[in-house]
């Protein structure tokens, strides 16, 4: 299993699984036990998602069966606080909530889901206090132990730019919304010049990607050439750019071919001709956190 190592010298899998809109333990169970199997190492869940303790039940009993060989150390799982705790008090205490959905001691991540606060103007200074008091409280869980690293979701450069100049403890990850029609050059710069390593979702364009809503030009010739898959040559894409991917599917089998990214190599032509593709095709599948203060 690859691994990048994060500023505070820590490890974290390039590999997840992604678990939004899959909330019930029969929903999530052969889905995760495929992942374990075929080598995934980290599993991203959300308060929003309303799956933490689905995932922490599914999580025990593979702990508990010798036949996948692995313990809780081995899995790096990560939640994220919801739009509606924002704010230190009740970030803190969403973390605690959220640990005692999963039946966990600890987080590997959790993350600001989102710059905003939930029933606020977007164009409200509120939003920008509440989120720094988000922060201070991860911080302080970060310190505590309760979370192994922390991080923020959605923010752009200038949200980013403006934690950075407030915070103590540098996100060690910021996750957003990434794929050859989204490319946001500023936004990957800033967070490579302070070593917060970059994890992608939407990979596959909430599958629109790849089930011909959006044909990315030239993607089926790259993947025809390395006889390979399109969703294959999308993954493969972010980590040659060693960012790290989190693709959800509900169907055993796509998560296991998910998994064989680590054989194709893509050229540096076919990863510039990938790099450019949004210029010419724009597209955001997920939601937008430009217009908040
Ligand atoms: N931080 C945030 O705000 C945020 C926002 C969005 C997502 N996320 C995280 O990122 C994860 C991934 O993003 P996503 O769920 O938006 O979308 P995604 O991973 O880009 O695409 C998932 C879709 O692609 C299909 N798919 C997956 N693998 C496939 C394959 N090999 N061949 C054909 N179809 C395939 C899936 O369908 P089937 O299920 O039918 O296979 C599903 O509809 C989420 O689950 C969540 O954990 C975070």
């Amino acid at each position: 299993m690859v691994t990048y190592t994060l500023h505070n010298g820590n490890t974290m899998p390039a590999l997840g699984l992604g678990t939004y809109r899959m909330k019930t333990v029969e929903e999530l169970r052969p889905v995760i036990n495929q992942a374990i199997r075929s080598g995934y190492r980290l599993i991203d869940s959300a308060t929003v998602y309303k799956n933490e303790a689905a995932i922490g039940s599914v999580l025990k009993d593979i702990f508990a069966d010798p036949s996948f060989g692995i313990q809780r150390q081995d899995v790096f799982i990560t939640s994220k606080l919801s739009p509606q705790h924002q704010g230190y008090e009740k970030c803190y205490q969403a973390v605690l909530d959220s640990l005692e959905r999963f039946g966990l001691d600890y987080l590997d991540l959790y993350l600001i889901h989102w710059p905003g606060t939930s029933k606020t103007k977007l164009s409200d200074p509120v939003n920008q206090q509440n989120r720094m008091a988000s922060y201070r409280a991860l911080e302080q869980l970060y310190k505590e132990g309760k979370i192994r690293h922390i991080g923020v979701s959605n923010y752009t450069t200038a949200h980013l730019q403006h934690l950075l100049d407030h915070c103590t403890v540098i996100p060690h990850i910021h996750q957003f919304e990434l794929h050859p029609c989204l490319y946001q050059p500023s936004l990957l710069q800033l967070c490579n010049q302070h070593q917060i390593q970059i994890q992608a979702y939407s990979s596959l364009g909430e599958g629109k990607l790849i089930d011909g809503t959006v044909c990315i030009d030239g993607l089926k010739d790259i993947a025809a050439a390395h006889h390979t898959s399109e969703p294959t040559v999308l993954l493969r894409w972010a980590l040659q750019h060693q960012w790290a991917i989190i693709p959800k599917s509900t169907s055993p089998q796509r998560v296991q071919n998910n998994a064989m990214v680590w054989n194709l190599n893509l050229s540096s032509q076919e990863m510039e001709q990938l790099d450019q593709v949004h210029q010419s095709q724009s597209y955001r599948f997920c939601w937008d956190p430009s217009d908040i203060y």
